[in-house]
């Protein structure tokens, strides 16, 4: 049988493994940081009519640049950033991972290197992969803050193009200062100069702000988005980012043409216009994220703090055993490779409470069990 490393595929992609996150169907699924909230009634309603009216228009191809789509995302940012932002601030595509490709396919690509500060967020490093950009893993503290020393040192050391800033990150939870960015970005310019890119997937949960003042006078700053966690419409596709406007004239040098279809454009806006009420949602999940922590912390587990919708919970002598026994219980909970770590997302209180049940469970029956938090403590 042909495989993979039969054809005649680039030397960089041999052997490797492609992003997955596990879709299993289980009764409790807080794997992958989606919000659990399904979209309310009115705003189906709403995405029915908008699409609808688009459907009317599907013999034209899609408004290539979106206007009215960024329009609507400027305003939801000026609104909620706290640093007014304007259409040509801003630029959209499939998810923010797709934002992510457009700018690693404008500023890195071969012969061009990017860092991220790991544990973060896998995708970035397999994006940077995929469009031919060397990837550079850099340090963090033993309590997932960025150590800003070391990073400095890696970024003089190695000249990145890009530098990625996950604020909160993924999968520890914790949000990175505005003096951490700075510094970081200030380093940037001083070794390359290289763009520097905050992926704020998550920032609506925060109990901080957004780091979007800080594009004021800095050219080379980027601040990522999505709809996808706090807007609960991962299965819409929507990223986007802010900058300055030079950068959203870049990526589309790069973008494929009507890269964003009319049913997505139609949909994304049909959205914006409940804000208030998806943003309530939020209010929510931030309430039972914190309760996750307290009650993580109740039953003898570490917990990273979160700004997110997860929480990085641990530490188990064997994670990856913990992640099975908690699935055996019928929740599934992300293993991301962190050792002695594992990670949940808020769910319903419901399903929350069935998460937290599995890891009473698997800690009392624990004994001398190798998932037990409490031997690696000791
Ligand atoms: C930090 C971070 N950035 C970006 C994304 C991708 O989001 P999207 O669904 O917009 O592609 C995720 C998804 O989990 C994420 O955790």
């Amino acid at each position: 049988m042909t495989g993979i490393d039969d054809l005649p595929v680039r030397d960089e992609l041999r052997g490797k493994t492609p992003y997955g996150a596990p879709q299993l169907d289980v009764p409790v699924r807080l794997n992958t940081n989606e919000n659990p909230y399904p979209l309310p009634e009115p705003l189906v309603e709403r995405i029915a009519e908008r699409v609808r009216e688009a459907a009317r228009g599907l013999n034209r191809y899609p408004d290539r640049d979106a206007v009215e789509l960024r329009t609507e995302l400027a305003a939801y940012l000026t609104k909620t950033g706290g640093h007014s932002v304007a259409t040509e601030n801003v630029w959209a595509a499939n998810g923010s991972n797709e934002v992510i490709q457009q700018l690693l396919q404008t500023f890195g690509g071969p012969g061009r290197s990017a860092i991220g500060f790991e544990p973060s967020y896998s995708m970035h490093g397999l994006i940077a992969r995929g469009t031919g950009t060397h990837w550079i893993s850099g340090p963090r503290n033993e309590d997932f803050t960025i150590d800003l020393a070391a990073a400095e040192q890696a970024i003089a050391e190695s000249r990145p193009d890009v530098v990625f800033i996950t604020s909160p990150n993924n999968p520890t939870g914790n949000a990175v200062p505005p003096e951490t960015v700075l510094a970081l970005y200030e380093a940037a310019q001083a070794a390359k100069p290289s763009m520097v890119v905050v992926d704020e997937a998550y920032i609506e949960f925060s109990h901080g702000r957004s780091l979007l003042p800080l594009l004021e006078g800095r050219p080379n700053l980027v601040v990522s988005r999505t709809m996808s966690k706090a807007f609960g419409a991962a299965g819409l596709r929507l990223g986007y980012l802010a900058a300055d406007p030079a950068v959203v004239d870049a990526v589309q040098l790069v973008r494929l043409p009507y890269h964003l279809s009319a049913v997505t454009q139609a949909t994304a806006l049909a959205a914006l216009e409940h804000t208030d009420t998806l943003l309530g949602y939020v209010e929510q999940l931030k309430t039972e994220r914190d309760r996750l922590v307290t009650e993580l912390r109740a039953l003898g587990c570490e917990v990273t703090e979160s700004d997110a919708n997860f929480v990085q919970f641990g530490r188990f002598a064997d994670s990856h055993e913990a992640w099975r026994k908690i699935l055996d219980r019928g929740v599934l909970v992300r293993d991301n490779g962190v050792p002695g770590w594992l990670r949940v997302s808020a769910g319903t209180p419901k399903e929350n409470d069935a998460f937290l049940d599995a890891v009473r469970e698997l800690l009392g029956s624990a004994g001398d069990d190798p998932a037990s938090p409490k031997e690696q403590n000791a």
